[in-house]
């Protein structure tokens, strides 16, 4: 059956490397329908906004998160370590913790950056955070992509760089491939 795959940008620039890899993942393959699922318009997470019900744009966010089948989140790293937008985004989809949208989730983590270790930190890091919200994390594989601006056409903002095309290839067939092989240990 076709699945439908959210993709999370953790960067809110235009020009954002991110998320040119991110388009990069929906031009190449035409059999799963990829939906974006913003970030920039959540508010900073703060309990006081969940007591009258959630705002609406986290009330929206959340349902983008249960009506994918999976999501993918592709993500600089700031600082060694995971940009704050996104964690303020996963804290909100946490929320409330025993029946969270994000639970059970089939995630996959992607990350690149002109520096050289590939958002190495930054996807320890998410891969943390998310296992303690239950989410289910794909083992194994990751997809750190270094020197990312000598891999890209800036201008006509495409991933150009025929390894790593291959590469994330393999990565989504190895993704949609394990989102029906995970067990349920429910
Ligand atoms: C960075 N950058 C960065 N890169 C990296 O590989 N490791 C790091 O720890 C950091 N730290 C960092 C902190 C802050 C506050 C900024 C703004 C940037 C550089 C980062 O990879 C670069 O700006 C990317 O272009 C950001 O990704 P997008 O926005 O192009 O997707």
């Amino acid at each position: 059956m076709t699945k439908t795959i959210g993709l999370i940008c953790g960067s809110l620039r235009k020009n954002s490397y991110n998320r040119i890899i991110a388009q990069a993942l929906i031009d190449m393959d035409d059999f799963i329908k990829f939906r974006w699922i913003e970030i920039k318009d959540l508010p900073l997470f703060n309990e006081d906004l969940e007591l009258g019900g959630d705002p609406v744009t986290v009330s929206s966010f959340k349902s983008e998160i249960q009506d994918v089948d999976g999501i993918i989140i592709v993500s600089p790293e700031y600082n060694a370590g995971i940009p704050g937008v996104l964690k303020n985004a996963l804290d909100w989809a946490s929320r409330p913790s025993k029946d969270s949208a994000l639970n059970r989730k089939p995630v996959g983590l992607i990350g690149a950056t002109p520096g050289g270790l590939g958002t190495a930190f930054s996807q320890l890091q998410t891969r943390q955070i998310l296992e303690a919200m239950q989410v289910h994390v794909l083992p194994f594989q990751k997809v750190l992509i270094s020197q990312v601006h000598e891999k890209i056409d800036f201008d006509q903002k495409v991933l150009t760089d025929e390894k790593t095309k291959r590469y994330l290839q393999r990565y989504l067939q190895q993704f949609i491939h394990w989102i029906d092989h995970i067990p349920n240990l429910d």
